[in-house]
């Protein structure tokens, strides 16, 4: 099992790929191959042009089944080994059990349609996480969100005792169904929205009429961290490094005005990362978790990937940790630089489909540090657009000065990107354009807290010097990709808050 392909179209597909067949393990002499199942245009140019080993198969279009065929079609000519789908959507419409039916099942790491639910309905993955003990918000109840009373009862009922609650539309929402409440005041505005937005969806699932299901929780505050676990098929399961993920578009809590993205950046590992956290997700979220899966008999080769609110003591030590939803993918953007911490990404999936993990470590990088910064959107274009991640104009041509970034040490990883053969240029295609990625390594004696800074300083240089720009069609010199400057700034803080 050699030849591992990652399936999607955006950026940690490629990097996964690239990853897989370029970093070498320090334990396992198989050499892998990484592959990129559809990718976006921009992709095969990239790889031409910066001489990435990745090979790229297409699919006629973006849905599961044309994957599967694809799949399935290059895993019959033995072109592909094993794959690994990148977007939940992918498991949620069924590319396992399509992979499963061509008896390639074995080949295949992820949650068939009946274990998507895990993240693909928040409520009855509650339910399982009651019935597994993983410990989730001090109070949650299912309600129909059309009986308002109810809904309203339920919030004011949090805010008296945890200080707020959270409404989350529990289907498929792309990280945006889940609106935070802090004070009375909002409710109304917040309960308003969250149906304006999902009303459609509800009444093609349940009619005008039926119950329309809403997960309310209590507010909890805490670390957030997220882990990424890949699981075997017998239920042993490895956690890799952890990344702190960025969801808001600007610094600064999340409001109206700096809403909740796909993710604006990341950084490994998470500046409260210790071995004493690790072990702690293990034991009260990993163990029960996969037991609970076993018992419900929807166990597979898997990532999950569950998000989560940590408390500390005084010291930064963990003394508690609660589930705040579980996903069964890797993140975007946080794949990235955790797969670049990473030097046997491709055993790990080997590993995970062959029923082996419990004799593959994660060889992780530990010296290093990794930064990834999104390139998005920024506001402007022919109709006023706001911008990622809210209307985005498509079509700019993007510059880039690919000596500079090779001479730094800098990857770009393109995402919605587009090439035009005939005019031989990229092109953006809106929102996540691409991504800056680079690492730094803390030596014996150095401050990390001054390496991430100077990391920082690194590749918001590439963009202040216009070393990658989108060109705006109303303004040829300037740039219309935007950033968040803050990426990697938490390592100084926790640094003050905990006097390290
Ligand atoms: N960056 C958030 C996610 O991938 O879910």
């Amino acid at each position: 099992m050699k030849r591992i392909a990652f399936a999607g179209t955006d950026g940690r597909t490629v990097l996964c790929a690239l990853v897989t067949g370029t970093a070498t393990s320090e334990h396992h002499s198989d050499a892998f191959e990484g592959i990129v199942v559809r990718g976006t245009p921009a992709m095969p140019e990239f790889s031409r042009r910066l001489q990435w080993p990745v090979v790229f198969v297409s699919t006629r279009s973006n849905t599961a089944k044309e994957y599967a065929e694809a799949l399935i079609d290059a895993m019959n000519r033995s072109e592909i080994d094993a794959v690994v789908p990148m977007p939940e959507t992918l498991l949620f419409d069924g590319i396992v059990d399509m992979l499963d039916a061509a008896g390639l099942s074995d080949r295949v790491m992820g949650l068939s349609r009946d274990g998507a639910f895990i993240e693909g309905d928040k409520i009855r993955c509650k339910y399982l996480c009651r019935k597994a003990g993983i410990p989730v918000a001090p109070q949650w109840r299912d309600v129909d969100a059309k009986d308002y009373p109810e809904v309203l009862a339920t919030c004011l009922s949090y805010i008296h005792a945890h200080g707020g609650a959270v409404l989350k539309y529990p289907y498929s929402a792309g990280g945006k169904g889940a609106r935070i409440l802090l004070n009375t005041w909002d409710i109304r505005d917040v309960y308003d929205t969250l149906m304006r937005d999902y009303r459609d969806d509800y009444r093609r699932m349940f009619g005008k009429k039926g119950t329309w299901p809403l997960l309310i929780e209590a507010r909890m505050s805490g670390v957030e961290i997220s882990f990424t676990i890949f699981v075997d098929k017998a239920g042993h399961y490895r956690i890799l490094p952890t990344a702190m993920d960025y969801p808001e578009r600007f610094a600064g809590p999340a409001s109206k005005d700096n809403p909740i993205t796909g993710g604006v950046g990341a950084i490994s590992p998470h500046p409260m990362e210790t071995p004493e956290l690790m072990g702690m997700a293990g034991e009260r979220i990993a163990d029960p978790l996969i037991r609970a899966m076993k018992a419900e008999g929807i166990l597979r080769p898997c990532v999950i990937y569950p998000g989560c609110f940590v408390s500390l003591d005084a010291s930064g030590r963990p003394t508690d940790i609660r589930v705040c939803e579980i996903n069964i993918r890797l993140g975007e953007p946080e794949a990235q630089p955790i797969a670049r911490r990473l030097r046997n990404l491709g055993a790990l999936v080997q590993g995970a489909l062959e029923g082996t993990l419990d004799r593959i470590e994660p060889e992780v990088r530990e010296d290093q540090v990794a930064l990834c910064i999104a390139l998005v959107t920024g506001p402007g274009g022919p109709d006023g657009q706001r911008g990622y991640p809210w209307s985005c104009t498509k079509g700019e041509v993007l510059d880039m000065d690919f000596t500079y970034f090779k001479r730094k040490g800098i990857q770009v990883i393109p995402s919605a990107m587009t090439y035009s053969p005939e005019e031989r240029v990229f092109k953006s295609d809106g929102t996540r354009v691409a991504y800056l990625n680079a690492n730094a390594t803390v030596r014996p004696g150095e401050d990390r807290v001054q390496v991430v800074e100077r990391l920082r300083n690194k590749l918001l240089a590439a963009v202040d010097n216009k070393k990658i720009r989108v060109i705006p069609r109303e303004d040829p010199t300037g740039n219309r990709l935007d950033l968040r400057r803050d990426l990697g700034t938490h390592y100084a803080t926790a640094a003050k808050i905990f006097q390290t």
